[in-house]
């Protein structure tokens, strides 16, 4: 299946994004962990994404456009994906219209404050990528990932002026997709308020 996860920053798309990509084995494409990905090993991709991503602005449609028209080719894909973080604004959901046919637009609608609450507890793992939330999901030593060892790191855009920042964005950028998917009859809306498990359990519902 070739799949979208949309919704707010801190929605839950990540966090659900590798709990399908285990269940169905569909790869998982993240246009956020590619770019911080690139950042960090300071690729020209990395030095230009890197103001924006700080700031909480959205990467230059022509930067990511290309960047997922390459992944979305490789081979692992051939039997589908999940975009997470993909398309983002309407010229890139009319660029990916042309690389590959989606099957299911799934919304995660979670509330801002909940998307503030969420952000602002959240630390990832540096060396495998994996979610905690300081209240929510606590690591078992703090600071420490359960599953590698790795150190916890916090965003540098989970600083609450580039929540705020993001979140208006997407009303501003990402909001008008849900007309755009809904209109084509893709979008179905999960609660991403409950609890990972649960929201979990409605996706495989959906996708099995
Ligand atoms: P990106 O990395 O895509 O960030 P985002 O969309 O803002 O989403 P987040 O990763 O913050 O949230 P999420 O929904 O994945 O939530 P998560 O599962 O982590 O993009 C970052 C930046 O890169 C952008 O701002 C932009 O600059 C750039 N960029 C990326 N893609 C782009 C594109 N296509 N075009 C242009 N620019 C682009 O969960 C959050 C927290 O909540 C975690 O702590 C988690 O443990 C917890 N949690 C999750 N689910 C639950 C639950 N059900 N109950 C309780 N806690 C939960």
């Amino acid at each position: 299946m070739r799949i979208i996860l949309l919704g707010l920053p801190g929605a839950g798309k990540g966090t659900q994004a590798k709990i399908l990509t285990k269940e169905l084995g569909t790869p998982h494409i993240s246009t956020g962990d590619i770019l911080r990905a690139a950042v960090l090993k300071g690729t020209p991709l990395g030095l230009k994404a890197e103001k924006y991503i700080i700031s909480g602005e959205l990467v230059p449609d022509d930067l990511i456009i290309g960047l997922v028209k390459e992944r979305i080719k490789e081979r692992d894909c051939e039997g589908g994906f999940l975009l997470d973080g993909f398309p983002r604004t309407v010229p890139q959901a009319e660029a990916l219209e042309k690389i590959s046919a989606i099957d299911r637009v799934i919304k995660l609608r979670v509330k801002d404050k909940k998307a503030i609450e969420r952000l602002s507890g959240r630390g990832t793992c540096k060396r495998c990528g994996a979610l905690y939330h300081t209240t929510n999901l606590p690591p078992k030593r703090e600071g420490i990932c359960d599953r590698c060892g790795g150190e916890l790191i916090v965003r540098e855009d989970d600083r609450e002026e580039a929540i705020l920042k993001r979140l208006e964005v997407y009303r501003k950028e990402t909001q008008p997709l849900v007309d755009y998917y809904t209109k084509k009859g893709l979008l179905v809306t999960i609660d991403g308020e409950n609890p990972v498990e649960e929201v979990t359990k409605d996706l495989l519902l959906l996708l099995r």
